[in-house]
């Protein structure tokens, strides 16, 4: 029996793949102060993701987000997860608060995805 264990257990990591996974975001975290109108770098977790294909159209995105709802329009679209981040600018002009998220979506063609979010942070008026 222990000789299976392992087909057995790539047989379960091919489905779990044909799902989409959010990565999780390691910063922005708690401790991050972005301003509107300068820069904000998201990052993530880059384990176990597969680059795409030259030219592919990558349908990810990532918004603001407060209290795990996006707000608006996306913040950045089309870009690779296996660059792990990605710099906003400029961060929108948004009402300062200490409750702005970051939610990063790896799949908006696949209506399942719920995105990941970021730990509240804090965006300051320019
Ligand atoms: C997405 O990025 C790819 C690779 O850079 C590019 O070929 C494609 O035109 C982009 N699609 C959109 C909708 O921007
Ligand atoms: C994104 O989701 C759509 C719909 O589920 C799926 O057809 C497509 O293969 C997915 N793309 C990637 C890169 O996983």
């Amino acid at each position: 029996m222990m000789f299976f264990a392992p087909l057995l257990a790539l047989a379960a990591a091919v489905v779990v793949s044909a799902q989409t996974t959010d990565p999780a975001i390691i910063f922005p975290d708690s401790t991050y102060v972005w301003t509107s109108g300068s820069t904000g770098t998201v990052s993530w977790a880059v384990a176990n993701i597969m680059p795409p294909t030259c030219g592919d159209d990558v349908n990810t995105a990532i918004y603001l987000a407060q209290n795990n709802a996006v707000i608006g329009e996306p913040i950045a679209t089309n870009f690779s997860l296996v660059r792990g981040t990605f710099e906003i600018d400029p961060v929108p002009n948004v009402d300062a608060t200490a409750q702005y998220q970051v939610a990063l979506f790896a799949n908006t063609s696949d209506p399942t995805d719920a995105g990941s979010f970021s730990e509240d942070f804090t965006i300051n008026s320019a």
